[in-house]
């Protein structure tokens, strides 16, 4: 257990400059895709980070040739050559993400039957899968769950169906899309996500062949086509990480110029970010703009001095405050003087690492009432999922466990926001989710090192 064990000398404002790659919530969709296509894809930018490592090996083990490219980052996607695995050789994943699911419909596509393992990914909620099973079998599946794992055929084939989910969950929509492009006839989805890691993978389904109208209300319209092809595509940035480090210098009071983030993809995290006081300048441009070559824009965050402001907030889909940049951002809130009010309304369990804030010093308190906003679908339940933050509080240091991957950021935010020596524990769940992390904490000149 040792090697997975970062000691953290906090109190040190972070300063510097990181890059952020290819989102991971893109990233390990878009290698899904490209098993539906009939010739090799490229994409660029690919982050090292754990989810990537599984998808690769499950791609590899239904024949599909992956290997490095030319660039840095570059990942080569050949599957020409796809073919069945063993349900044993498959269940060495299993438990390790939560992007097997996604498998189904191009396995359907390209063998007539599919195998999916158990699946991991953070506890931050029950996570259940019913969403996916109900469109798939819309769509012709059938859908045989066994204790080893799930496993599917498509006897008649896979048809286009009328679908409407009753949330509008990422996975289902990326399910829906990965499914109906190569389903014979027309498919309308209703209710959807349309995160823009989900705009992105629809325009890399798009170059490969798909025809695919989005319209407003969360409606997607998907005509199959009977093949696809290979794409090029160089992802989203990664948004979530982004805001990580933004959070990250505020909690310090520090500057970190995040290279690769995007304004678009995060207007809302900005506009909370300048309400609660931090500072921000976008430059993601720079690239773009004529006689400015050499340099790499991105956003630059810092803390401007001074006391910060709280507020009230609550996660929801697009275009609402991601879930993910929840955990991060409370760390920072903990700062701010007054009571803020955090109302998690897509997943039910994910205030629980506040317990170890509370630990460092910091007050939050976790309620079930829908507090501060409009009532959720987890409101009157069992659910503690609203937290009310009163700031701010000096943090002092701690031994941490961390329990998921945002919830781990959080716990190193706090540690590096807090006086003394703070051992962080199976620091190596942070891999998952972000490249290099340590590096990064390094070149940020932080205090960190492996016990
Ligand atoms: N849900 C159901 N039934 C389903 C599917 C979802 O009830 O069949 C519920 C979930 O339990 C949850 C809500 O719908 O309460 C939203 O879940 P969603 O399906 O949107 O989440 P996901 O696709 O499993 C992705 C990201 C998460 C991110 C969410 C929300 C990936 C690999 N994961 O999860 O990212 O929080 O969308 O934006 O894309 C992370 O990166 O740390 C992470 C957890």
């Amino acid at each position: 257990m040792t090697e997975d064990v970062l000691v953290v000398h906090g109190g040190t404002p972070l300063q510097g400059q990181i890059r952020v790659r290819g989102a991971k919530n893109l990233v390990s969709k878009a290698m899904v895709a490209a098993l539906l296509g009939e010739s090799p894809s490229r994409l660029f930018d690919v982050p090292r980070i754990r989810d990537v490592e599984v998808v690769s090996g499950l791609l590899e083990l239904h024949g599909v040739k992956v290997s490095a490219g030319a660039e840095d980052g570059e990942l080569v996607m050949d599957p020409t050559n796809v073919e069945s695995a063993s349900t044993d050789e498959i269940n060495v994943h299993a438990g390790s993400s939560r992007i097997p699911i996604l498998l189904c419909g191009p396995l359907l596509h390209r063998l007539g039957h599919a195998f999916i393992p158990d699946l991991g990914g953070c506890h931050i909620g029950p996570r259940p899968i019913d969403f996916h099973i109900g469109a798939l079998r819309e769509f012709g599946a059938v859908v045989d769950k066994t204790p080893e794992g799930m496993h599917l055929s498509a006897p008649n084939g896979l048809h286009g169906a009328k679908l409407e989910l009753p949330y509008p969950s990422v996975g289902a929509t990326e399910q829906v899309l990965l499914t109906a492009v190569r389903a014979e006839g027309v498919t309308e989805l209703r209710n959807a996500a349309i995160e823009p890691e989900i705009i992105d993978l629809i325009c890399i389904l798009q170059k490969m062949g798909a025809i695919i109208k989005v319209h407003t209300d969360r409606v997607i319209e998907i005509h199959g086509v009977p093949r696809l092809y290979g794409y090029e595509h160089k992802p989203i940035p990664d948004r979530i990480e982004a805001a990580s480090w933004a959070a990250a210098a505020l909690a310090t009071r520090g500057e970190i110029e995040v290279l690769g983030a995007r304004q678009q993809d995060m207007m809302t995290f900005l506009n909370v970010y300048r309400s609660i006081g931090g500072e921000l300048k976008i430059t993601d441009d720079r690239v773009a703009r004529a006689g400015v070559s050499g340099s790499e824009g991105g956003i630059k965050f810092w803390h401007p001095g001074g006391e910060l402001k709280a507020v009230a907030l609550e996660t929801d889909v697009h275009p609402g405050f991601m879930t993910d940049w929840q955990q991060p951002l409370v760390v920072a809130l903990t700062q701010a003087r007054g009571i803020s009010i955090m109302h998690e309304t897509v997943y039910e369990q994910r205030l629980g690492y506040t317990e170890a804030l509370n630990s460092m010093g910091a007050t939050i308190q976790v309620y079930r009432d829908c507090l501060g906003g409009t009532p959720c679908r987890f409101g009157r339940r069992n659910f503690m999922h609203s937290a009310v933050i009163a700031g701010p509080s000096k943090l002092h240091a701690a031994d941490l466990r961390i329990p998921d991957l945002r919830a781990g950021f959080a716990h190193l935010i706090a540690a590096l926001a807090a006086e003394g020596t703070s051992r962080v524990y199976g620091v190596n769940l942070i891999k998952r989710g972000y490249e290099d992390f340590e590096a990064k904490l390094a070149a940020l000149g932080a205090h960190v090192e492996r016990l």
